[in-house]
């Protein structure tokens, strides 16, 4: 039963009730709505996160641009890079309108991110060594976004599901542009194919991670169950981890290439895919700014900001 206290206002336990009932029936929940303190920490963490990993994943693309091989990829990729910032911009927008209660704003963000506070996905802390790497993260890291990201397009926070819906379908041309440059150099000559290849086989492990361990007993992280409980997604990183499988796998194979593991295999009894688990130790390293690129994209990121402050200091006077 509702406890209502005699002056009519609803304690927090039947406000939570009634919150929980809302999403449970499907509704949306919005920015100036009462939610309980650990769905909006929840929120705040993963959109920053997401928001910020826009932003940084648009530094390792970037640095393809001048190197892009014809003036249509130069084009497609600097086309790609400004749609990731806007995705960084749209997400970080939804965040403030969060940390509004809490007294924080959107510069707290940057700070939390050079500080080491604030964590970006573990696939842009890698170097791109070729154009293979360029094509690549289009095909798969764009490609495994899209399966995490529709995974939340119904999410009970409704800010946060909007944008997923634009952001999606401009991820949608994303992967498309990847999957043409691999298809270009997949039916080019045996050192296209071989740069393909070694690009393939070079992020096989941070593609894997991507998706985040997938036991939360061996992590001691619950925090996937949290988002689940709160409606915000519906599957679990392991779930979505055999999804990218099923969609990418026939394709890596059908453009000749091997996969970068061996044992790997399709369990028809389970009908889950059978691959050898990364190195989870070597993915709490690279998320804590200890990867290969980290502390150079976060001193690039750093000199943008205090490049372009005196923008934010005249607009904010
Ligand atoms: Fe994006
Ligand atoms: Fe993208």
């Amino acid at each position: 039963m509702v406890n209502i206290i005699s002056a009519g206002q609803p304690t927090e336990e039947a406000k939570y009730e009634q919150f929980m009932k809302r999403i449970e029936a499907g509704e949306k929940i919005e920015a100036e709505d009462w939610m309980p303190e650990n769905y909006r920490m929840t929120l705040i963490k993963l959109i920053s996160m997401h928001g910020i990993s826009e932003i940084m994943g648009a530094l390792p693309e970037k640095e393809w641009v001048p190197k892009a091989p014809t003036l249509k990829r130069k084009l497609g990729i600097m086309a790609k890079v400004q749609d990731e910032m806007g995705h960084g911009q749209l997400l970080l927008r939804v965040t403030e309108d969060l940390m509004k209660p809490l007294g924080k704003t959107r510069e707290d963000i940057l700070q939390d991110l050079l500080s080491g506070r604030l964590k970006f996905h573990n696939v842009f802390h890698m170097e791109t060594k070729s154009w293979g790497d360029a094509g690549l993260i289009g095909w798969l890291v764009d490609g495994a976004a899209i399966i995490t990201q529709t995974n939340m397009l119904d999410a009970s926070y409704g800010p946060y599901a909007r944008a997923l819906k634009r952001i999606c379908a401009e991820e949608v041309f994303h992967a498309q542009h990847g999957e043409a440059i691999i298809l270009a150099l997949a039916e080019g000559t045996k050192e296209q194919r071989a740069m393909v290849q070694d690009a393939l086989n070079r992020w096989w492990e941070a593609l894997l991670m991507f998706f985040g361990p997938g036991d939360a007993a061996t992590t001691g992280t619950s925090k996937q169950d949290t988002t689940i409980k709160y409606r915000i997604r519906t599957k679990t990183n392991e779930e979505l981890r055999q999804d990218f499988f099923t969609k990418y796998i026939p394709r890596v194979l059908s453009l000749g290439l091997e996969l970068p593991d061996e044992e790997m295999y399709f369990d028809k009894e389970d009908g889950l895919w059978k691959y050898q688990q990364p190195d989870w130790s070597k993915f709490k390293e690279i998320i804590q700014n200890k990867g290969p690129k980290s502390n150079e994209r976060l001193r690039l990121r750093e000199i943008a900001y205090s490049n372009n402050k005196w923008v934010i200091d005249a607009l904010q006077h």
